[in-house]
C-alpha cells in the first residue's frame, strides 16, 4: 500500500445569474415563500440561461478552482465529474472539460450518483491518487437540474436550483507534518430497492426521452437523517475521531430540516454546520463543492481544519467523506 495522502489544493464554484425567488413560483404554481421556507429553508435558487450548459457551468468552476490551486490545466491528469444532468447521453461532460481546459494527457468521465454524486467522485479520485494512478485531479459537481424538472409539480419543482463547484486536489507524500492534511476516511453506500423513490421517468433504454424528476418526498426524508448519521459515524470511526472533533461539517443541501436533524443526532453545533440551501436550493452534486467554496471564500474553512462532508440521494446512494483540510 503506498502511504500517498489525496490533498486539498483549491476550490472554485459558479452559479448562474438568474435569481429565481420562492416569491416568483408564486406566479406559474400554487405555492408560498412560507410553505417552501418552512418545509426546506430554502428562498431562492439559480436557474441557468438559454445555451447555458453543464459544461460551461463546470469549466468555470475549474478555472477558479485551478486559480485558487495555483496551477494550470496542463498540471491535471484525472477530471472526474460527478453530474445527473449530462449535455448528451455520451460522451461523457467530463471529456468536454477536458477539451475545453485545454488537457489531451490523462483520462476524464462521469460519475451518476445524483446527489450523492460529489462525495462519489471525490472517493473514486482519492483511491487513483492514493494509488498513484494519477497526480493531480479535477474533481467537479455540476447540474443543470431545471432542464428535468417539471415546472407544474409543485411538490419537486421549488426544491432545486443549478450550479458547479470544483476541487483540485494531489497526491502528496507524507512531509511529517502533523495532522497529516489529505482525505482520512471515505464511506460509500447504495441500496437500489429505493431506486423508485428519487428518479427520472425517461431515459435512453427505456423511453428514448429524457424524462423528468420525480420524488416521493416523505419517503426520502424518513430515511435521510438515520442513513446520513450511520455514515457519518462510521467514516468517523475509521479516522479514529468523534462528532466532537469535527470544524466544519459540509453536507449536501438539500434541505435544512434534514441538515438540522442530523447535526441534532450527532451533537454538533449548530457553528459548525456550513448551509447555502437558501440561497442555491438542492443543486444536487454540485452542492457540496459549491458549499465548500462559500466557506473558504469567507474565510471559515482553514488549512489545517477537520471538514466532514455527507450526502445522500436517489439510488438511493450515501456516502460520507473525512477530510483536513
Ligand atoms: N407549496 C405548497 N404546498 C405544497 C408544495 C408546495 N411547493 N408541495 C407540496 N405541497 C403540499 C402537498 O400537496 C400536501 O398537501 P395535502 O396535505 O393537502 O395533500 C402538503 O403540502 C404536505 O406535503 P408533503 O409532501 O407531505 O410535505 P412534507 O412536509 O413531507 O415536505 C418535502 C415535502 C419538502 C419535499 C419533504 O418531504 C422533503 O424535504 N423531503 C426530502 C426530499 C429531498 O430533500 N429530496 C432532495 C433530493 S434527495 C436528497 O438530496 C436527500
Amino acid at each position: 500500500m503506498s502511504n500517498l495522502r489525496s490533498v486539498v489544493k483549491g476550490v472554485g464554484g459558479y452559479l448562474p445569474d438568474r435569481i429565481v425567488t420562492n416569491e416568483d413560483l408564486t406566479a406559474t404554481i400554487d405555492t408560498s415563500d412560507e410553505w417552501i421556507v418552512a418545509r426546506t429553508g430554502i428562498r431562492e435558487r439559480r436557474i441557468v440561461a438559454d445555451g447555458e450548459l453543464t459544461s460551461s457551468m463546470a469549466i468555470e468552476a475549474a478555472k477558479r478552482a485551478l486559480a485558487d490551486a495555483e496551477l494550470e490545466a496542463g498540471d491535471i491528469d484525472l477530471i472526474v465529474l460527478a453530474t445527473s444532468t449530462p449535455d448528451q447521453t455520451f460522451p461523457a461532460t467530463a471529456v468536454t472539460i477536458q477539451a475545453e481546459l485545454g488537457i489531451t494527457e490523462g483520462a476524464a468521465f462521469d460519475v451518476q450518483a445524483v446527489c450523492s454524486g460529489f462525495v462519489f467522485a471525490l472517493s473514486t479520485a482519492d483511491n487513483y491518487l492514493k494509488s498513484g494512478q494519477f497526480k493531480r485531479a479535477l474533481v467537479v459537481g455540476a447540474e443543470a437540474f431545471s432542464r428535468i424538472l417539471d415546472w407544474e409539480d409543485r411538490s419537486t419543482c421549488v426544491l432545486f436550483g443549478d450550479g458547479a463547484g470544483a476541487l483540485v486536489v494531489e497526491a502528496q507524500k507524507p512531509n511529517g507534518a502533523f495532522p497529516e492534511r489529505g482525505v482520512l476516511a471515505t464511506t460509500l453506500r447504495s441500496d437500489g430497492r429505493y431506486r423508485d423513490k428519487l428518479y427520472v421517468d425517461g431515459g435512453p433504454s427505456s423511453t428514448g426521452t429524457v424524462g423528468h424528476l420525480r420524488m416521493d418526498g416523505p419517503e426520502v426524508f424518513r430515511h435521510a437523517v438515520t442513513k446520513i448519521s450511520d455514515v457519518i459515524l462510521e467514516t468517523l470511526q475509521k479516522a479514529g475521531y468523534t462528532p466532537s472533533d469535527i470544524d466544519w461539517f459540509v453536507p449536501h443541501q438539500a434541505n435544512k430540516r434534514i441538515l438540522d436533524g442530523a447535526a441534532r443526532k450527532l451533537g454538533l453545533e449548530r457553528e459548525r454546520l456550513v448551509m447555502t440551501v437558501d440561497k442555491h436550493a438542492n443543486t444536487s452534486a454540485a452542492s457540496i463543492p459549491l458549499a465548500l467554496m462559500t466557506a473558504c471564500s469567507d474565510g471559515r474553512i482553514k488549512k489545517g481544519d477537520l471538514v466532514l462532508l455527507e450526502a445522500m440521494g436517489g439510488g438511493f446512494t450515501w456516502g460520507a467523506l473525512l477530510i483536513r483540510w
